[in-house]
């Protein structure tokens, strides 16, 4: 009769025990019964990057790697793409439902009410260098938010924690026009709230002397779907940041912060800017082998590439791929595309990736997209962020729904065993000297 337990023998003790099994998972705690005396802090798991941990119960974002399924509350992200918009997406992430007429009105009113920052966010924005990079700008200036906000520290009021919400979802799109207008030495742009979420944005990014700005609306519809693309991929490495640092009652602006703070680095929403730097430098489809060849050799890595949880083509690159033909229509095709074409051909016919499983990722195609809008390479995983945000603050309020505790987990301890404090002059000095670093103060 088959029951959904595990059952282990512990072959030190001869001991069995039967575990229960739910969702595929067993829990961790339930190792810790396994040991060989009453003292002793029993069996652990060891799995360093969380590969294959469950680190939390969500019922957000549904994604099987081994298909290529990526779902927002159920919703497949093809639909959402093709149907929804970004606000309308974000309500989803959100609140778990699809919003009615009026409370689709009421949201984005909410979220259009905050999109003006205060004036000293765009001060605190002005002591950065000119040539400051725009995502350690926004990551800065969203953690100052913390202390415009106090009653973000309010962190178990539901009010508090509604209006922290649309405040984030609102702010990204202007803190972030505002690191780019801060690069270029221009003035900021005021938010134009009779413009979509989107329009809004490009408006605060783009617009010069005109009197009225509108944005073209295949590259804004372009714009849009790339946000919901990224509004949520459950436990990435920037939501599970979101997740601990929420989880120690943080408020949400330096949750943010810190989301955003690990989404800044190439392995993750920094790789669509090193994937364009790396078409770049290719430079064109003939030299595609032999830097496939480099690749191979371990050399380096194939930007844009590869993925922790898809072991098939991302569902996200499939329909920034097509976006991409739309917005050249508009911006003029941008040449790397070709190389980024041909990369792909060859890859996956190649046995290096075929084998690896390693296919074309979220971030393959869409800075080809953003490089053709106009958009410098430094603002790329600015533009992750804005739509990972409704993901990070919708995965925080669950956290907390939930009740989780703070996160802390455990280690394997491979130091010193104890020892005593030797004093200075009686000290070893055959081991590697501190020498003198060099560089900028
Ligand atoms: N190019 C070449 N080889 C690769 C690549 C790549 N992009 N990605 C993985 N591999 C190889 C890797 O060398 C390893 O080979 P071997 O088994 O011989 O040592 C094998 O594939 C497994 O790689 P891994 O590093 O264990 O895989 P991971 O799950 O730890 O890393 C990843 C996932 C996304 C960090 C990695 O694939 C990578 O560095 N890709 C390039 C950066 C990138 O595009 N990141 C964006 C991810 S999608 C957006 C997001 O969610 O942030």
């Amino acid at each position: 009769m088959p029951k959904d337990t595990l059952t282990v023998v512990d072959n030190r003790t001869g001991r069995q025990y039967e575990i229960p099994i739910e969702h595929d998972t067993i829990a961790a705690a339930d190792l810790a019964q396994i040991r060989t005396s009453e003292e002793g802090p029993g069996l652990r798991s060891f799995d360093v990057s969380l590969a294959n941990t469950a680190s939390c119960k969500s019922r957000i974002t549904y994604l099987d790697g081994e298909k290529g399924v990526l779902r927002y509350r159920g919703y497949p992200i093809e639909e959402l793409a093709e149907r929804s918009s970004f606000l309308e997406a974000a309500y989803l992430i959100v609140k778990g439902e699809l919003p009615s007429t009026s409370h689709f009105q009421m949201w984005r009113h909410n979220i259009k009410m905050h999109t003006i920052v205060h004036e000293n966010v765009k001060r605190f924005i002005e002591g950065f260098r000119y040539d400051a990079h725009p995502m350690g700008i926004l990551i800065g200036t969203v953690g100052a938010l913390s202390t415009f906000y106090p009653d973000a520290k309010e962190i178990d009021s539901d009010v508090s924690r509604r209006v922290q919400v649309r405040r984030l979802i609102a702010k990204l799109p202007t803190i972030a026009a505002c690191t780019y207008r801060h690069s270029l030495g221009l003035p900021y742009v005021a938010p134009n709230n009779e413009l979509s979420y989107t329009g809004n944005f490009l408006s605060m990014l783009f617009k010069m002397t005109e009197l009225k700005y509108r944005p073209d609306p295949i590259l804004e519809r372009a714009l849009d779907v790339l946000f919901i693309l990224h509004a949520d991929h459950e436990q990435n490495c920037s939501t599970t940041t979101a997740r601990v640092v929420g989880s120690a009652h943080a408020d949400p602006y330096s949750v943010v912060a810190a989301a955003a703070a690990a989404l800044s680095g190439p392995r993750h929403g920094g790789a669509s800017e090193s994937a364009v730097r790396m078409l770049h430098e290719i430079g064109s489809a003939a030299n595609v082998p032999a830097f496939i060849e480099s690749v191979k050799r371990g050399d380096r890595r194939l930007m844009g590439f590869g993925h922790r949880v898809y072991k098939n083509y991302d569902p996200r690159a499939r329909i920034i791929k097509k976006i991409a033909y739309e917005v050249f229509e508009v911006t003029g095709r941008n040449p790397v595309i070709d190389v980024a074409l041909e990369l792909e051909k060859i890859a996956l016919e190649d046995p290096y990736f075929v084998d690896r499983r390693l296919y074309p990722n979220v971030d393959f195609y869409s800075g080809t997209i953003y490089e053709a809008m106009g958009f410098p390479l430094a603002m790329f995983p600015v533009l992750f962020a804005i739509g990972r945000t409704a993901g990070w603050v919708a995965q925080w309020a669950e956290m907390l729904d939930f009740d989780e505790r703070i996160a802390r987990p455990r280690q394997m301890y491979l130091g010193h065993d104890l020892r005593s404090y030797v004093p200075l002059d009686q000290r070893d000095d055959s081991s590697e000297l501190e020498t003198e670093i060099s560089g900028p103060y």
